[in-house]
């Protein structure tokens, strides 16, 4: 479990082991991620809503995704790091594209983009891998463009809207992606995709045959209940946990019981004595 993962190693793992990615923020969280052994990390635009306590993902910009995901870094050996493209930064044109994908390798220290969007986006997809930036896609449910859906809904729920999603994830493989996000689609859809295309099918909300599954690491260990779509699972609850201990160091400030000695730094007390004259 000491090697690198590489975006070859992912390619690799196409129906072989499953893949896991949990996304993160910061350097603690990138850390422990790390230290569970999960494949990917990725420092998603989820930012926006989990980490700023915006109600999409729409306000997050640039400046602060690369800020992020250098802290991510900074915290990860072992996983891959994925910066995700946030909204405005490749929808304009190719090269804005590029130059902002460029961004997430040279300054954030990723070794992969993802971005949002099937045949539109082909274009984008294809300038950004001949910079030589591993682009990971993302179909199914696309956040970036609630404004369109009206909200956050499962996708594709009849074999018409299947077959067009089988279409457009050939249509990423083609373009060069080495993965792709399948979010909030019906299992059997995601099944028919997966063995439509050889590079991995990374699900959230998508059933169990993907190639991997991706969660939210807030919503997995419990931190974050503003919104639980029906696909999370939560393994803890961490959120319980740190109020109580805040609540204990509370009382403990109130009642004069925090700070004892034993987190207190004396002084001499001939030097005390001086104090007072
Ligand atoms: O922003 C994000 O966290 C994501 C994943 C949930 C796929 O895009
Ligand atoms: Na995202």
């Amino acid at each position: 479990m000491s090697d690198k993962i590489t975006v070859p190693g992912v390619v690799a793992c196409k129906g072989g082991r499953k893949l896991s990615m949990l996304t993160a923020y910061d350097a603690v969280l990138a850390a422990l991620a790390d230290a569970s052994g999960v494949d990917m990390i990725l420092v998603g635009d989820s930012l926006a809503m989990v980490g700023l306590g915006q109600r999409d993902t729409l306000a997050v910009g640039m400046d602060a995704m690369i800020h992020h995901t250098r802290a991510v870094s900074r915290g990860t050996e072992r996983a891959l790091v994925v910066g995700d493209m946030p909204f405005m930064s490749y929808q304009t044109s190719d090269e804005e594209a590029v130059r902002n994908a460029g961004r997430f390798l040279a300054q954030g220290r990723a070794s992969a983009i993802k971005l949002e969007g099937g045949a539109r986006m082909l274009s984008r997809i294809q300038a950004i891998v001949a910079a030589d930036i591993p682009v990971m896609g993302h179909i199914g449910l696309t956040p970036q463009s609630v404004a369109k859906l009206g909200g956050f809904k499962v996708q594709g729920k009849t074999a018409e809207a299947g077959r067009a999603l089988v279409e457009e994830a050939r249509m990423l493989e083609d373009a060069g992606c080495f993965s792709m996000v399948l979010e909030a689609v019906p299992a059997p859809i995601a099944k028919l995709v997966t063995e439509a295309v050889s590079i991995p099918t990374i699900g959230i909300g998508a059933g169990p045959y993907c190639d991997g599954q991706v969660l939210v690491t807030h919503d997995v260990l419990g931190l974050f209940d503003r919104f639980t779509p029906k696909f999370v699972k939560r393994y803890a609850e961490l959120g319980k946990v740190a109020v109580s201990a805040m609540q204990a160091y509370r009382e403990d400030v109130e009642a004069g019981a925090f700070p004892g000695p034993e987190h207190s730094f004396d002084m001499p007390a001939e030097e005390v004595a001086k104090l007072k004259g």
